[in-house]
């Protein structure tokens, strides 16, 4: 089954072209991995996948259907689309606007119209599983940057949803909780979430994705599997996802040899 459908994209902001005719197929049940440099468009898909920014020429669909502005004009499919697709954006200040992180996380549920208690009873047990549960009455906003990152990461996995867009998740993560967000995107290996994770740190791309896209300048320029994606060198340091260092030996000679990024 099709998620995403994406024919012939182009997202312009004034006269800086972000996507440029991107065309892709998301399959349900797949975690994809988004590779790409700063400037790619990665951030930019993700949002018109989130319904956020729409296609100023050709079609995204999901499960069919074309996401227009129209489109979620109607009440109930926007509530349906908001209900199954989440997003952690890439700078989780433009997402947390709550007094409490409590108050946060709680925030979806209650749109829900569940009651009181189950809403306190979901709303502790996400942020017991992401070890935030001592930050309960905390300002988000004065959390450091990796706190602020799992709080807002808390606000979309209490909703469970059925898609996750992950703008570059283990940004500002201390080495426990990326590995907590790893042990939680390897669960969803078996299909029961689609996941989409913008990263740029290679090193955790076997483990969180079974297909990879590489972006380069709003064009797709490979659709592989990580391990085929990891091994073109060539590809990665063409698009700027490894630095090749070129250096000169005492002996003379010089050799090169790549760095990947966050390994
Ligand atoms: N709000 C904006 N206004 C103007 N240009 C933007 C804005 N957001 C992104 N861009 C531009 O669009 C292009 C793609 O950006 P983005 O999707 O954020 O890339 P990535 O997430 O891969 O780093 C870049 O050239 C970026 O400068
Ligand atoms: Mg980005």
């Amino acid at each position: 089954m099709t998620l995403f459908e994406i024919e012939s994209l182009t997202y312009r902001f004034n006269r800086i072209t972000a996507l440029d005719g991107l065309s892709m197929t998301i399959p349900a049940g797949t975690r994809i991995g988004l590779l790409g440099a700063n400037g790619s468009g990665k951030s930019t898909l993700l949002r018109i996948l989130d319904g956020l920014y729409f296609a100023e020429s050709g079609v995204v669909r999901f499960l069919g259907d074309a996401l227009t502005e129209a489109r979620f004009g109607d009440n109930e499919f926007a509530y349906g689309f908001r209900r199954r697709v989440g997003m952690l954006f890439q700078n989780p200040d433009a997402q947390l606007f709550n007094a409490t992180v409590f108050d946060e996380v709680a925030f979806g549920p209650l749109q829900l119209r569940w009651s009181a208690a189950d809403v306190r009873a979901r709303v502790m047990d996400t942020l017991e599983r992401l070890r935030l549960a001592h930050l309960e009455h905390r300002v988000p906003q004065r959390l450091s940057g990796g706190e602020k990152k799992r709080v807002a990461l808390a606000s979309v996995l209490v909703m469970d949803p059925e898609v996750l867009l992950l703008d570059e998740p283990t940004d500002a993560l201390d080495p426990r909780s990326q590995s907590q967000l790893i042990d939680l995107l390897m669960g969803w290996a078996d299909g029961s979430k689609s996941v989409i994770t913008a990263t740029h740190h290679l090193g955790i791309l076997g483990d969180i994705a079974d297909r990879c896209f590489v972006l380069d300048r709003g064009r797709l320029v490979a659709d592989r599997t990580p391990a085929d994606i990891l091994q073109d060198e060539d590809l990665l340091d063409r698009t700027n996802l490894i630095h090749v260092h070129r250096h000169r030996h005492d002996e003379g000679h010089v050799h090169s040899h790549p760095h990947l990024h966050g390994l």
